[in-house]
């Protein structure tokens, strides 16, 4: 027994920044946006939260797999930038979705939660413990970002995205493989302290502010050497070589480290679909909104072999690959 994404959906907040707009406030420029990261603009919150973005982008998720609210079992919301320490987001969704009959809980694995969202959403239901999930993943990360601080404030989006996984024993279809990993001895080069708790000393982490600090050519180091190799192991597990797949769907982070992925893969960029330009890095939203997007616009075809891969704060990283 495996599962199956039998819908899926995204919310974006109304305003978009884009990068000209930023060249007002901060010392950067559309130009070095785009070439360093290929981003162009982003989403930017006002009266939406992380709840309001996640639930209405688990409302579209249930509509595209032609269920109701009351059918869901499980709900797991992957995010790092809730308003609410309590009660969790999940519980929010559930409770603006009328998903009564749900157990709710969230995850906090940054970049790479929606991936560790969907393992545990796999593990749950092969277990024969539920039938199905809602896997989301929401950020309001224009919160948690110093706005003068031009090397992280470029980069990141708002925005939610879901799906509707299923059970499924069609034989060849759904995860065929998944792998996740951490490495807590890096947390320190992406780090945010909670807003509560910015008097107390912190020998690791030093920022007393409830900011974003990123060490971002670690990070970029860390996404080029690991996520290729995660992605060898997956696709081994699955019994299948790179060249096999039809769409790589990597977290949005960076369009140079999209591109340096597909190299040390060997795989024509083409088969690497990105919606950095518009979103930027959406963090955990980023997967779930791609492919979205991919599903929407009739990109993925049913039977279509995907890789899902994401990397992030933790560290952490992971993949899986699933047949449409
Ligand atoms: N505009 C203009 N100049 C800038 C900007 C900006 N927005 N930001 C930095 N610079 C300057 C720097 O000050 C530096 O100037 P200097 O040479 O005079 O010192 C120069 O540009 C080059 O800076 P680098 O940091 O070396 O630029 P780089 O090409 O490495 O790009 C970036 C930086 C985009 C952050 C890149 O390292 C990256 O994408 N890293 C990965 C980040 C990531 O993937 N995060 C994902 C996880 S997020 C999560 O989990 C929440």
């Amino acid at each position: 027994m495996t599962i199956r994404i039998s819908g899926t959906g995204g919310a974006l907040p109304d305003k978009i920044l884009t990068n000209s707009e930023l060249e007002k406030t901060v010392d950067t420029s559309d130009a070095w946006i785009r070439e360093r990261t290929g981003i162009g603009a982003r989403h930017i919150a006002q009266n939406e939260t992380v709840a309001s973005l996640a639930a209405e982008a688990c409302r579209k998720a249930l509509s595209d797999a032609g269920r109701n609210a009351e059918d869901v079992e499980l709900i797991l919301v992957a995010s790092t930038s809730s308003e609410m320490l309590l009660p969790c987001i999940a519980c929010q969704v559930q409770s603006e979705t009328g998903a009564v009959n749900a157990a709710a809980f969230d995850i906090n694995a940054a970049c790479a939660g929606f991936l560790f969202a969907l393992q545990t959403a796999n593990a749950y239901i092969a277990s024969g413990i539920y039938r199905n999930a809602l896997v989301v993943g929401a950020e309001v990360l224009s919160r948690i970002v110093d706005w003068k601080d031009r090397s992280t404030c470029v980069l990141f989006g708002d925005g939610a995205g879901a799906v509707f996984a299923e059970a499924c024993d069609e034989e060849g279809m759904g995860i065929r493989a998944m792998l996740q990993g951490s490495d807590g001895r890096r947390g320190v080069v992406l780090q945010c302290r909670a807003g509560h708790y910015t008097e107390t000393d912190h020998e690791l982490f030093p920022y007393k502010d409830p900011f974003i600090h990123m060490d971002g050519s670690e990070v970029y180091k860390f996404a080029v050497r690991t996520i290729p190799e995660c992605i060898e192991q997956v696709l081994e597990q699955a019994g299948l070589k790179a060249c096999d797949i039809d769409l790589y769907i990597l977290h949005q982070a960076n369009i140079r480290i999209i591109g340096s992925i597909a190299k040390r893969l060997g795989v024509d960029e083409d088969r690497f679909p990105h919606n950095l330009e518009h979103v930027g890095n959406t963090s955990s939203a980023a997967i779930p909104l791609l492919l979205d997007e991919l599903n929407k616009s009739g990109k993925i075809k049913r039977g279509a072999k995907l890789v899902l891969s994401g990397f992030g704060a933790g560290l952490t990283y992971g993949a899986c690959v699933m047949r449409w």
